[in-house]
Formats: structure tokens, C-alpha cells, sequence
């Protein structure tokens, strides 16, 4: 029986498909390569190239693959992006789902395991932030998460497909070995930006905002590594393959970390000096987003391995530091 991962071309995507294929899954894969790159799928994974919402092109997958679960990463992720362009992020991941739901439901399979977030919460009334705190996305990217969340209850009530929620914090780092690793055009995550920076691509880190209502005046994240996080995912469908229920698990350290305390972190990582400067506010941040974790690590047994923002800020490093063009430069 085949695991599908879809949007395993991606930066978390790819890490899952390694991770599966080293504990002996068979895998296929799907991507548009609109985001993604063959280059980061191992090639013991089969790979399909098409877009989740062509219905036509996931059965014909559906048809010549024996799958037992579909684990979901095909989305669009920028907060910033999604609120100039709200109407691709409803169609890319909201409907991208019905479609996947529908083939799923009409091929019989009934588990998935995909991509939810932090943004589902927006401004939390409180951190840690734990699953049953209220959501109310304050970007369309959160948003088209939250429906998808949504979507997926009431899918599991009528048809029976059973689900599980990852809620990601803030992924940062890259495989230890530095072979693959984050490249999205363009970039606009903090951690890759500033490693560009240490790596001579860019001039400064502009920091959005520094007047927030937290410590340092800048924006508190939760940062989790990508491997972590991939195995999240393989405890997720170990879960459901047991036949429990559908269910939502926020993925972070519990530990947050202003912007500046991600640059120190950084020139301490990398040795370089890394020139910063205030900028203006981005659009649709909210002040700290902190998870409570206890139920990943409860229910589903989760261990994180790297508890340390200066470790994991490492192994990104290593993957930028020898790949600064990303997958070109393989
Ligand atoms: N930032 C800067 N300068 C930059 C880039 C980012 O100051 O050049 C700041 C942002 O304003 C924010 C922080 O760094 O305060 C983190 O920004 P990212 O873009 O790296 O990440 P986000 O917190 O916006 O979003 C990420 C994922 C989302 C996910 C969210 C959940 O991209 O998919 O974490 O916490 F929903």
C-alpha cells in the first residue's frame, strides 16, 4: 500500500517524502511544480506532475496507484501574499480540497493527514495557544485553512474520511545533511531571508514592525523543525491506520522567539554580522504566536529532536550556504 503525498516537491513536502522513503513507505507524489521542485524529490518516490484540483489527473493517480492514505502539503502558505491575492488562496487550497476529498471518496480512501496552521487562531487571546482556543483567522491564508478544517469535519460525518490537522507554527531548518532543504521564489520567510543576507544575496534584514505589544517591540514566533514536523506527520498516520478519530494538533516548541532574537540566533549560527534595520509593519501579523503542544506529544507520541532555535537556524545554513540559488544549483 502506497502513501500519497501531495505537494511533495515542496520544502515540507519534501522532507515527509524523505522521511517516509527512509523508514521503508512506498511513496507516490504529486505536484504542480508551480512552488515545488522535482530536484527535492528522492527518487525512490514515483512522481506525478499535475494540480490537485484537475479531477481528471488525480484519478488517473488514484487509478494506477494502491493508496491507503493521502497526506496534504499542496497549498499556498504566504501571510503577506495571501492578503493581495485572497481569491487564489480560497481556490488553490480550499478548493484544491474539495477535489482531493472527492476522488478520495470516490477511490475509497478514507485518511488523511494535511497541513493546517497557526494562522487559523489569527490574534490569540491567549499563549501558549491550545487547539480548542478559538479561531479566527485575521489573513485569507488562515482562513483558507480554517474552511479546509471545516470542510474536512463535515466530510468526515458524511463519508466517513477520517482526518487529521496539523496546525505548523513557524518550519524553519533543513535535513542535517544539507541535500535539501527551503527554496521558494521569491522569498519571504524570515529565517531564509536573513541566512541570504549572511550569505552576501541580499544587503539587510528590514524587520516589519517594532512597535508590537511584545518584549522586544517585534513579532514572537514559534519555530519548529522541518524534520520534526515531517514526523509528525508519519505519527499522524500511524493514528489514523489504528482507527482513531479525526482530530487537530498544534506543532511548535512552546518556546517563542522575537524577530530580533532570529537574527542573534542567526549571527550566532553563521558567524556573520548579518546588517538589520526597522521597517514598517507587514500587513496581517499578529503580535506572538506561541503553540501548546502537550496534545501532539500525548495523543500522538510526538518527541521533537531540536529544542534549540540556534541548531536549527544551523541546518538551514548548511542547505543555504551550499545551495544559494536552491535546486539550481544542483
Ligand atoms: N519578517 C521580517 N522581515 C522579513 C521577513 C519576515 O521582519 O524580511 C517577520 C515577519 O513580519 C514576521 C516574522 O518575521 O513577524 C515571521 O514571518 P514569516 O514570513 O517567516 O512567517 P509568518 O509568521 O508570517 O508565517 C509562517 C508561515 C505561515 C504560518 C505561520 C504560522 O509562513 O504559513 O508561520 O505561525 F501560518
Amino acid at each position: 500500500m502506497t502513501v500519497l503525498v501531495l505537494g511533495g516537491a515542496g520544502y515540507i513536502g519534501s522532507h515527509m517524502v524523505d522521511r517516509l522513503v527512509d523508514q521503508g513507505s512506498d511513496v507516490a507524489v504529486v505536484d504542480n511544480l508551480v512552488k515545488g521542485h522535482r530536484a527535492a524529490v528522492r527518487p525512490e518516490a514515483r512522481f506525478y506532475k499535475g494540480d490537485v484540483r484537475d479531477k481528471d489527473f488525480m484519478r488517473s493517480v488514484f487509478r494506477q496507484e494502491d493508496i491507503e492514505a493521502v497526506v496534504h502539503f499542496a497549498a499556498f502558505s504566504i501571510v503577506p501574499e495571501s492578503m493581495q491575492q485572497p481569491l487564489d488562496y480560497f481556490d488553490n487550497n480550499t478548493a484544491g480540497l474539495i477535489s482531493v476529498l472527492e476522488v478520495m471518496n470516490e477511490f475509497n480512501v478514507k485518511r488523511i493527514v494535511f497541513s493546517s496552521t497557526a494562522a487559523t487562531y489569527g490574534t490569540p487571546e491567549r499563549v501558549p495557544i491550545k487547539e480548542t482556543d478559538k479561531q479566527e483567522p485575521i489573513n485569507p491564508y488562515g482562513e483558507s485553512k480554517l474552511m479546509m478544517e471545516k470542510i474536512m469535519h463535515w466530510s468526515d460525518l458524511a463519508y466517513g474520511i477520517k482526518f487529521v490537522a496539523l496546525r505548523y507554527f513557524n518550519v524553519a531548518g533543513a535535513k542535517a545533511d544539507g541535500s535539501i532543504g527551503e527554496d521558494h521564489g521569491p522569498e519571504t520567510h524570515l529565517v531564509p531571508i536573513v541566512l541570504q543576507v549572511a550569505n552576501g544575496q541580499r544587503d539587510k534584514l528590514k524587520i516589519f514592525g517594532s512597535d508590537y505589544d511584545t518584549p522586544d517591540g517585534t513579532n514572537v514566533r514559534d519555530y519548529v523543525h522541518v524534520v520534526d514536523l515531517a514526523d509528525a506527520h508519519i505519527l499522524a498516520l500511524k493514528y489514523l491506520a489504528a482507527g482513531n478519530d479525526s482530530n487537530a494538533f498544534n506543532l511548535g516548541s512552546a518556546t517563542g522567539f522575537s524577530n530580533r532574537q532570529i537574527l542573534e540566533a542567526a549571527r550566532k549560527a553563521t558567524g556573520k554580522e548579518i546588517p538589520a534595520e526597522d521597517a514598517p509593519r507587514r500587513p496581517g501579523d499578529p503580535d506572538t504566536l506561541i503553540a501548546d503542544s502537550s496534545k501532539a506529544r500525548k495523543v500522538l507520541g510526538w518527541k521533537p529532536q531540536y529544542d534549540d532555535i540556534e541548531k536549527i537556524i544551523a541546518t538551514a545554513w548548511k542547505w543555504h550556504s551550499t545551495h544559494p540559488n536552491g535546486y539550481n544549483d544542483k
